[in-house]
């Protein structure tokens, strides 16, 4: 894991059960319109993965059992784990990509309802994400994955001053991979090849060769709205799309996406298909349902999005009726460390993923309430723009006084 040069150990400020008259005055405990709903309270459990869905995507009573501990509580809102729109297979998460999820799924709605005593209202995340593989053994990488292109002969025959690599086979090629030091390896493979040796095979939003990816605009919007369709079905109060971190549709938002198909580049281009999904998903579970988003207040990559694009974002989304706006921060690929082979490279392991989920050995700033200032610049916006729109805070927010000041409610891990 990434870690400051000189952490600095900040203590977990006690924490006390507000008495009855601290929460008659505070604003924590006041009821809050999202949408066509009201929470009673603003208190709010924003998603998190447990990672205890069977390898099939279905919901186990280890999932229950989690979800009604938080249920016990009470909390205003509580979202439910990114939950996978598409059937396909994504180890121990929760998919509601086919009908047969359902019935699970609507075992965990009764679950909260009932250990909530009907107080808390439940919404469901739902994500889209590409292809991640593991990181190969690099003999295996160059006998069977990498495609041997010209570039690679070129390289070869160049770095050796021996034309003859130009027309030699594949497999001669490999072979000399095979047994090439990092320097020479450096020097023939691309930069995408070279990742997918040291880190794993990773898609992403721009990978325009490659028809399913070229295709998402096509087909996203249809699959968001089949989920939340399922969502509604099954009785959650409400569905929040998934556009933060290291997944497709914020693939889509970064400044990192240059397609050059009308979906990449400029701001405008970038939100165009988180819109469209938007849209699809109002379209399909009317205007009576609630829908919000979680994206990012800022990605902390090298090129990335910053709290300006967050901003703009911010705008748009309420401007296009979003019912709540969450913000995330970080937890990108892009930064994030090696992993061993035969492992995944996982988002959350860079200075990104510290941002996402800060720790208490942290900086001078801190780790509790270190988004706030993302979020309330975002709020300023959204307001002076003449909307409403709750926003949603989360990030080390660990006691009733510190979430009391900030006036948005996160209680994450
Ligand atoms: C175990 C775990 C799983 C998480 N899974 C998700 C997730 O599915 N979707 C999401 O948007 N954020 C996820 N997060 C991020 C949290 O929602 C939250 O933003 C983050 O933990 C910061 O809040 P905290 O400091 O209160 O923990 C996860 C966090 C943890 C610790």
């Amino acid at each position: 894991m990434w870690k400051f040069s000189n952490p600095i150990k900040h203590p977990i400020p006690e924490a006390h059960w507000p008495t009855a008259e601290e929460v008659a005055g505070s604003l924590l405990f006041q009821p809050i319109r999202i949408g066509s709903l009201t929470l009673e309270s603003r208190t709010w459990v924003p998603a998190m993965v447990p990672w205890r869905a069977t390898e099939e995507g279905f919901v186990t009573e280890a999932n229950l059992d989690w979800y009604r501990r938080f249920a016990q509580g009470q909390p205003g809102a509580l979202v439910v784990e990114a939950t996978g729109v598409r059937d396909i297979p994504s180890g121990p998460l929760l998919r509601i990509g086919h009908d047969r999820f359902i019935p699970g799924l609507k075992k965990l709605v009764e679950t909260v309802r009932d250990a909530s005593g009907g107080h808390t209202k439940l919404f469901i995340q739902i994500i889209d994400f590409l292809s991640v593989k593991r990181r190969p053994e690099p003999a295996k990488f160059f006998e069977r994955f990498l495609r041997i292109t010209w570039h690679h002969r070129h390289s070869i025959a160049e770095l050796t001053k021996d034309s003859n690599w130009l027309g030699v086979d594949d497999a001669r090629v490999r072979s000399f991979l095979k047994d090439a030091a990092d320097e020479v390896i450096d020097l023939v493979l691309s930069p995408h090849e070279l990742e997918s040796l040291r880190f794993g095979y990773r898609e992403r939003v721009t990978d325009m060769h490659l028809p399913h990816v070229r295709e998402l605009p096509l087909v996203l919007p249809e699959i968001f709205a089949d989920a939340a369709q399922r969502a509604r079905e099954c009785g959650f109060d409400g569905v929040e799309l998934h556009y933060a971190h290291a997944y497709t549709m914020a693939g889509f938002l970064s400044a990192l996406n240059t397609r050059d198909d009308g979906y990449g580049g400029p701001r405008e281009n970038r939100v165009r298909l988180p819109l469209e999904v938007y849209q699809a998903v109002r379209e399909r579970v009317g205007d009576d349902y609630v829908v919000g988003v979680r994206f990012l207040g800022d990605e902390v990559i090298e090129g990335g999005n910053r709290i300006d694009d967050a901003v703009y974002f911010g705008v748009e989304f309420a401007q296009a009726g979003f019912d709540f706006l969450s913000i995330s921060k970080g937890g990108k690929f892009e930064d994030a460390q090696q992993p061993k082979v035969g492992q995944a490279v996982y988002p959350y392991t860079g200075q990104s993923g510290y941002e996402c989920m800060p720790t208490t050995l942290s900086d001078e700033v801190g780790p509790f309430g270190r988004s706030v200032p993302l979020v309330a610049a975002i709020k300023r916006a959204v307001n002076a723009a003449g909307f409403m729109t709750p926003v949603v805070a989360t990030g080390g927010i660990a006691t009733f006084e510190q979430a009391e000041r900030r006036s948005l409610i996160p209680i994450g891990s």
